[in-house]
């Protein structure tokens, strides 16, 4: 994305001296006051900060300092922002090497909650998958361990389940980002209840409002929110186009936060995991997990008022 389209939506129509304001700085962002959080259902009273942080692609770099430099500065002002929940995969390239990397340098691996994912999950090949992303993260025990792109209804969860009991990861889940699969994703949901269920969700692709969230949240299962910006569509639909005057009403400040503060606003969603490679859009993200969060009747408007920008 180019600099001035990221520049111009963090501003959200604010004009650019916002952006030396001490909102864009990280004693700014601290300033704002601790982030909204909600419980995971499963977690014995564990709450996660609603905003986190999504690894695909914008983390999948080299080795060389100049290409390391941006996903560190995210990650640090992720922690220092107080938020926690860093979310990768073996599937996204470097990234997941790329997030253990960063957690080891900056010593930052105890205040995350990192999330990965098993890519050929198996019976008798899960484990296996799991001790080579613990030694790509660099650590003996992940936060949360997902079975990538579930797509069968009769899914069995049995031997993630086998590695939490083993104390290799402390929560498990599923994920799916393809519609076509929503069917057995929803199965799987209503049927093992898992501890998590990571799915796409967006003010302008609101298909998993229908049978998931509500099944997530009979299931007592956190969602986290893949794909939040829709891979950046959103903003290219708001460029050049001015924020709301109404959006102070919820504290919305921008149009990352207008985004992220829509699905916030659903009661099923637990946290949304933007990927960025840039610090200062982490730090405008995490904006939206600060101040009110639309209610739905806001929300509707929300909808409304992004159809007539289309
Ligand atoms: N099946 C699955 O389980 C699955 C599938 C897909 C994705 N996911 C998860 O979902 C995460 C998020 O997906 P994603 O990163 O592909 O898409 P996304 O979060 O919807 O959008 C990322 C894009 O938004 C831009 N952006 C972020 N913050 C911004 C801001 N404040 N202002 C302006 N632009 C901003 C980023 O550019 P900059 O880098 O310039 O900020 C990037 O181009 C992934 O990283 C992954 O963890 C899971």
């Amino acid at each position: 994305m180019p600099r001035s389209l990221s520049r111009r939506s963090v501003t959200g129509g604010l004009g650019a001296a916002t952006l030396a304001s001490p909102f864009f700085t990280f004693e700014g962002a601290r300033a704002q006051g601790a982030l909204l959080t909600r419980p995971i259902p499963h977690g014995n009273g564990e709450t996660l900060p609603m905003i986190g942080l999504g690894t695909a692609v914008v983390f999948n770099v080299g080795t060389k300092p100049e290409e390391r430099a941006g996903p560190t500065a995210v990650v640090r002002a992720l922690v220092e922002g107080g938020a926690t929940l860093v979310d990768t995969a073996p599937s996204y390239g470097q990234a997941q090497i790329v997030v253990g990397d960063i957690l080891a340098a900056t010593k930052l691996r105890p205040r995350a909650f990192v999330s990965t994912k098993l890519e050929e999950y198996r019976p008798g090949g899960e484990a296996a998958e799991t001790r080579a992303a613990l030694q790509q993260l660099q650590t003996d025990k992940v936060d949360l361990l997902q079975l990538h792109n579930v797509n069968k209804a009769d899914q069995d969860m049995g031997g993630v389940n086998a590695l939490k009991a083993q104390g290799l990861c402390r929560y498990t889940g599923i994920s799916t980002t393809f519609e076509r699969a929503y069917d057995a994703v929803e199965a799987v949901v209503k049927r093992a209840k898992p501890d998590f269920l990571e799915i796409d969700y967006a003010i302008d692709n609101r298909k998993a409002e229908d049978r998931l969230l509500p099944a997530a949240l009979d299931s007592g299962t956190a969602v986290l929110v893949a794909l939040p910006f829709g891979r950046g569509r959103l903003f290219r639909t708001a460029l050049g186009k001015k924020l709301p005057e109404w959006a102070s009403e919820f504290d919305c400040a921008s149009w990352a936060q207008f985004f992220l503060k829509f699905v916030l606003g659903h009661p099923a969603i637990t946290a949304a995991i933007p990927g960025t490679k840039q610090a200062d859009h982490m730090i405008d993200n995490l904006g939206a997990a600060r101040g009110r969060l639309p209610d739905a009747k806001q929300r509707a408007r929300m909808i409304q008022y992004l159809e007539t920008l289309n």
